[in-house]
């Protein structure tokens, strides 16, 4: 079963920062996500009204437990991060990883745990 990874592609750059260059924070996330995702699902949405951080994602697959994520540097090692998550949860039968299999990079990221549905 699939996991995907949604990345809010119009969140601010950083907590002092709309954009850098012109460009938005969740632009950036998600294209680093996209070139290293591999046969993860990547979606894009223009906000999951976790405006007050930075650079939120979501971890979702049908029939488990579902993440949002936040505050994350647009960067290599945040998509890396994420995605080895997603791959965690894709190996996980209810969505849930033990804490001791997080990436460091997703550690006091964490906003918000839904129930499957
Ligand atoms: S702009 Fe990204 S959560 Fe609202």
């Amino acid at each position: 079963m699939t996991t995907t990874i949604t990345v809010c592609d119009t969140c601010n750059f950083s907590a002092d920062l709309k954009l850098l260059d012109g460009k938005s924070g969740g632009e950036m996330l998600a294209e680093a996500i996209e070139a290293l995702a591999g046969d993860l699902t990547v979606k894009r949405v223009s906000c999951l009204m976790g405006c007050e951080r930075h650079c939120n994602v979501a971890i979702q697959a049908p029939g488990k437990l579902s993440y949002v994520l936040g505050k994350f540097a647009p960067d290599t090692d945040s998509a890396t991060a994420i995605i080895d998550y997603a791959r965690a949860h894709r190996a996980s039968e209810t969505g849930q990883v033990p804490y001791k299999q997080w990436p460091q990079g997703v550690k006091g990221h964490f906003v918000a745990r839904l129930p499957a549905v």
